[in-house]
Formats: structure tokens, sequence, C-alpha cells
């Protein structure tokens, strides 16, 4: 028997309705549409309205899409990771919410957090159930509602995030498709350029750390940026390294959208044109957990069978890493 592999076979996404535009922001913050636009690429982003309306909302909308496409039925699939950073509650995982909601009544399901690697993280956890043999019907989810930890009052933070949900498909296969290899990376040292400060076990909610603006996103953005444009194109890079890979066998690049400038310096070091790095950070800011499967979506039709992708992050932890898929089906 030739080794398995986890294809991705499907791919389907969801944003919200409600937009929030760098002119919007104008008026809420002191900043500019030109500021964001040439210093993040940003034009605007989705934004989750509604009383009680959680991260599973997005997800499991993205998730029935995506068994109606992949024309699964709910009781086929046998696992479900959601990679997120605003779980609906910090208990009972969200992954086990969007199953039940979704009637995905086989499976056992739960979240991962890597901050904006989450994805990767989740995709590449769940690739070795499949490559095992273990599983044969997997779905790895990448969802956030950023808007529940933005403080609307900090410039720094909040002219970048915006909601949305993905979610992949995993089926094993013999061919010569699916991931093939992934090189990830944390380091906890890095946590103190960004993070919540309150609202979990070292620092619960009170009356203070709300009035102290706590439960918010922290974050340095010119250490982090440092950090995220060495170590994303640094990782880029290794695997490509590591799997003999030229620039001109790199179909795409789908990068966590977190700044265009990171972006390009990770295209640069890889030597790929801008025509073959997914872009969808003028449309959606950075979802955290959502960018990678947004962009997959949003490039699905450009797809084509066989294509080498590579998907790269960096995000909070600090977490990082690259991971390089062969495109098992024809997008159109
Ligand atoms: O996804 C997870 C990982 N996160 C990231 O990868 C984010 C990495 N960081 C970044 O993308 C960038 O650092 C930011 C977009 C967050 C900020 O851009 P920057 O070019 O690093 O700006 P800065 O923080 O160094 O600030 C430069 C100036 C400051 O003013 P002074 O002190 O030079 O007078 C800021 O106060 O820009 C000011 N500034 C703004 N001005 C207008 C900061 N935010 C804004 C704003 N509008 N929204």
């Amino acid at each position: 028997m030739n080794k398995l592999r986890a294809a991705v076979t499907g791919i389907a996404a969801y944003v919200p309705e409600e937009v929030l535009t760098n002119k919007d922001l104008e008026k809420i913050v002191d900043t500019s549409d030109e500021w964001i636009t040439a210093r993040t690429g940003i034009q605007e982003r989705h934004i989750l309205k509604g009383e009680g309306l959680g991260t599973s909302h997005m997800a499991i909308e993205a998730v029935n899409e995506l068994l109606q496409k992949t024309q699964t039925a709910p009781e086929e699939v046998e696992l479900v990771i959601c990679a997120t950073t605003t779980p609906d509650m910090v208990f009972p995982a969200t992954a086990n919410i969007i199953a039940d909601a979704c009637g995905i009544k086989n499976a056992f399901s739960y979240d991962m957090q890597a901050a904006c690697s989450g994805f990767l993280y989740a995709l590449s956890t769940a690739s070795q159930f499949i490559a095992t043999g273990t599983y044969k019907k997997v779905i790895v989810i990448g969802a956030d509602k950023m808007s529940s930890i933005i403080d609307y009052t900090d410039r720094a933070t909040c002219i970048i995030f915006g909601d949305g949900a993905g979610a992949v498909m995993l089926e094993p296969t013999e061919e010569d498709f699916g991931v093939v290899d992934a090189v990830l990376q944390s380091d906890g040292s890095g946590w103190v350029h960004l993070h919540q400060k309150a609202g979990g076990s070292r620092r619960p909610p009170t009356t203070e750390t709300v009035q102290h603006r706590e439960h918010y996103v922290y974050q340095e953005g010119a250490v982090v940026f440092k950090y995220a444009v060495q170590n994303m194109a640094q990782v880029s890079h290794e695997i490509m390294e590591r799997n003999h890979l030229q620039p001109e066998d790199i179909a795409w690049l789908v990068p966590h959208q977190a700044n265009k400038r990171i972006i390009d310096a990770t295209a640069q070091r890889m030597g790929l044109p801008d025509e073959k790095v997914m872009i969808t950070i003028d449309k959606y800011g950075n979802t955290t957990n959502a960018t990678i499967p947004l962009c997959l979506r949003d490039y699905e039709s450009k797809l084509k069978k066989g294509d080498n992708l590579v998907l790269a992050a960096f995000g909070g932890g600090f977490t990082w890493g690259a991971l390089y898929l062969k495109w098992a089906y024809d997008g159109k």
C-alpha cells in the first residue's frame, strides 16, 4: 500500500454581512484611511453583530456549506478540530457546539489554541490522524470573532482585526496530493508582546479588570511585526529547502493575513512574484484563525489539481509555521 496522505477535498468559509471600512474607523478613533492602507493593506473588515452570536455562529455556516459541497453526511465525520482564539465560552470547546449544530454525532471534537497559527497547527495535527489510517473524514475549522476582544478606543489594534470562519474537509489519498510536510514552531517567551491580560485563570474577570480594559487584545505592534517578518519568511524558506522546491515549483503562497508588508517580505524571501500570493487582507483584515481558509475559499476557482501550495503563519504565543500542501482537485 502506498503511503496515506491527508488531502483537502473541500473548502467553505463565511464572513458576516456587516462591513467596517477604514472611513468608518476614522469616525471612531484618530486614524486615516491612508495610514491604515499604507501600513497594513487593509481597507475593510467584516464584523459579527447580533446578541448572543459567537464564533460558532460563523463556523456553523462554513461547516454546513462544506458538508453540502463535499456531499458528506454529518454522521460520516469522525473528528472536528476548531482552531480559535475567541471561543464561544471558556469551556466547553466551540468545536463541540459546532459539531452538535451541524448534526455531526459520530465524532469527537476539540479546540486548538495557537492564535494566528492555529489553523496550521490544526491542519497538521488532523493530517496525522489521516496519514496513520485512523480516520477518513476530518473537518478542520479556523474561526474567530476578533471584534469580541478588540478595544475600539485603541487605534493601534482596532484597525487590524475582523471576524470570519473557514473549514476544510480532509480525507485520505494514496495519490501524490495532500499535506506533504510542515514546519511548526513556538516560543512562549513572546507572550509578553501579544496577549489578553485578563479573563484567564491567572487574572480572572473582576470589576477592576473590566475598568482597566484588560479583556482586549494587547499588542506591541512594532515588536510583533519584527518577529513576524523574520520568522514567517524563515520558516517558509525552510519548507522550500526541505522539500527541494524552487520558486517556479510553487503555485501559491497562502499567507496569514496580518499585514501586507509581512506578506510581501515572506514572498520576497521565497522568490515569489506578487501574482503567486493570495491576498484577502484588503477585504477581511486579520481574522486570526480564519485568514488561511478564507484565502483558499476566495481563490478556490483558480486552484488546480497538483498545485503546490505553501501555507504560512505567525501569531501570538509566539507561534509560527509553514505547511506544504499539494492541492487535490480542480477548483472550477
Ligand atoms: O496576526 C498576529 C500577529 N500580529 C501581527 O503580525 C501584527 C504585526 N504588527 C503590525 O502589523 C504593525 O506593527 C501595526 C500595523 C500594528 C502598526 O504599524 P507600525 O508601522 O509598526 O506602527 P507603529 O506601531 O510603529 O506606530 C507608528 C506610528 C506611531 O506614532 P508616533 O509614535 O510615531 O507618533 C503610532 O502612534 O503610527 C501611530 N499609529 C497610528 N496612526 C494612525 C498607530 N496606529 C495608528 C493608526 N492610525 N491606526
